[in-house]
């Protein structure tokens, strides 16, 4: 194989994954977030847009946690990576996350 077929070849397997992401547009996958909701969240969170009341009174529904301002992926990262007094700190993987913060974003009302 020539040199320079190789140079283009190695070119190739750095480029790809770098132009990948630009075309997958959105973060994280919503239907995949609300199967992790529904098993991981939804004993003590509403995590549908309709129910008023999550199953813990204390913890607020998916639908208030969207329209919280400031609730950004990286607001979002930032609580499901921290510690929290009433709630178990779930050792959720980056990639749920975005799924799980996609999903809720879903809720967001207009501001
Ligand atoms: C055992 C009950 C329980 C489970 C399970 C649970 N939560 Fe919570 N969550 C709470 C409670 C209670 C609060 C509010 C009180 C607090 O500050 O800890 C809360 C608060 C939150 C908040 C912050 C809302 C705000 O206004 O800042 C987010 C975001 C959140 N939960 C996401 C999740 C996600 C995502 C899951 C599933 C991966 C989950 N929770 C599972 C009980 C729970």
């Amino acid at each position: 194989m020539s040199l320079v077929v190789r140079i283009l070849m190695i070119g190739a397997v750095f480029t790809l994954p770098a132009i990948a992401p630009a075309s997958a547009q959105k973060v994280g996958d919503a239907d995949a977030g609300l199967a992790y909701a529904s098993r991981s969240c939804a004993g003590c969170h509403a995590i549908d847009p309709l129910t008023e009341r999550s199953p813990n009174p204390a913890a607020p529904t998916f639908r208030s946690i969207a329209s919280a301002p400031g609730m950004t992926l990286t607001a979002f990262n930032v609580w499901m990576t921290t510690g929290h007094k009433d709630m178990p700190h779930l050792i959720v993987p980056i990639d749920q996350r975005e799924d799980l913060y996609s999903y809720i974003a879903t809720m967001k009302r207009p501001n």
